[in-house]
């Protein structure tokens, strides 16, 4: 098998999951329980819960452990807006964040906030002239994802926040789901970053919104008032030891991940520029772990499942619209017409990949898709 649809999922690493094991195994008692086995849970939570503060990218912070990034991204846009809404109404994200994003905007839309989506060039990228223009003096709150997890642009996250601070009081949040792990995350310019664990070899259920101390945010989830308020439920000790081991796994590969799997990107992109019916989406500036293609002639679906019968993994546009059949907004957003949109693919890498599986997807490719190309002329 071949998998390269890293940005969909990744794999486990081995000492994630025996982390996970050990933990569930041993010390399985209630973190918030007064007696010994409990304070050995808790111990442990408090330790984990520090590595992932220190490792998130936000100095100073505080940090909330959610199911993941869907629930970290509706915490940190509701959460901050319920608790700015005497400040303002104006709200600001761009045109291709995550569904994760994009649909609480909408939601917020419909009770009466004002948000502003910032366009992107071809390349997938905002402008930050329009981030000046598009600031207001009632602006609360801003939503700029990191690297999209379709074709990999990356945002200018350091040069917005510097605008962000000097034009307005307004509070700034990443979505840095597909950057963490292969890019640097440590940003002093933002107030809130989403992480989620099972998209760095950590496991699925799991992940973080990291904020800087003393932001107030309004709870999504409340009951027993464990979180310090922000997030009720059980303390899941098992699941943040196990994202603290990814966390640091990640980080400390992240650099070696970067040139591997530039070097792989590099390998795969010359490859395609060289195939007359391959639309190369993904730009030279996007993340190294992230190619988007497209084949005019045919539908992603059908290269997709083509590939799949040779046990080669990759997905149409992102995994959550490929069952939806849904038409790209990411790639409706870049300018793509729709003969592209229709054949787009996304090839993802992940820190374990090898060079024989890029070598090996190539040659696959070779075998299997222009003779579909034949069928179709
Ligand atoms: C950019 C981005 N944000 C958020 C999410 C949602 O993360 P999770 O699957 O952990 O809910 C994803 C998942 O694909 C993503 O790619």
């Amino acid at each position: 098998m071949i998998y390269l649809d890293n940005s969909a999922t990744t794999q486990p690493h081995p000492e994630v999951v025996s982390s996970y094991i050990k933990v569930n195994e041993q010390f399985y008692g209630n973190p918030s329980s007064i007696h010994r086995f409990g304070e050995k849970a808790s111990s442990l939570f408090v330790k984990a819960k520090k590595q992932c503060s220190d490792l998130s990218g936000i100095a100073d912070c505080n940090v909330i452990f959610t199911s993941g990034g869907t629930e970290s991204n509706n915490l940190a846009i509701k959460g901050s807006v319920h608790a700015l809404a005497a400040k303002g109404k104006h709200l600001i994200t761009t045109v291709i964040e995550h569904p994760s994003v994009l649909e609480v905007f909408k939601e917020l839309e419909k009770k009466g906030f004002d948000v502003t989506y910032l366009p992107v060039n071809e390349a997938g990228v905002i402008s930050l002239d329009g981030l000046k223009q598009a600031l207001r003096k009632d602006t609360i709150f801003v939503s700029i994802m990191y690297v999209n997890n379709e074709i990999g642009s990356v945002q200018p996250i350091k040069e917005a926040g510097e605008i962000i601070k000097a034009q307005s009081g307004a509070r700034f949040h990443s979505d840095a789901v597909q950057g963490f792990g292969k890019l640097p995350t440590d940003f002093d310019c933002l107030d809130l970053i989403t992480l989620s664990a099972h998209k760095f070899h950590g496991l699925k259920g799991s992940g973080l919104l990291a904020f800087k101390k003393g932001l107030s945010i309004t709870p999504e989830m409340i009951g027993g008032g464990q979180q310090e308020g922000f997030r009720s439920g059980t303390l899941n000790t098992a699941g943040v030891v196990a994202l603290a081991k990814a966390m640091r796994l990640a980080s400390e590969s992240r650099e070696d991940a970067f040139n591997r799997l530039s070097v792989y990107n590099q390998l795969l992109r010359r490859f395609f520029e060289g195939q007359n019916e391959v639309t190369v989406i993904s730009s030279h500036n996007a993340a190294p772990h992230i190619l988007s293609i497209a084949v005019p002639g045919l539908t992603g679906e059908v290269i997709v499942h083509a590939l799949d019968q040779r046990e080669v993994y990759i997905t149409t546009s992102s995994a959550c619209s490929s069952k939806l059949n849904k038409k790209s907004h990411v790639l409706s957003a870049c300018g793509l017409n729709d003969q592209d949109i229709r054949g787009a693919v996304r090839i993802s890498l992940g820190a374990m990949q090898s060079e024989k599986d890029i070598k090996e997807f190539i040659r696959t490719w070779q075998e299997v898709i222009p003779p579909l190309l034949k069928g179709v002329k």
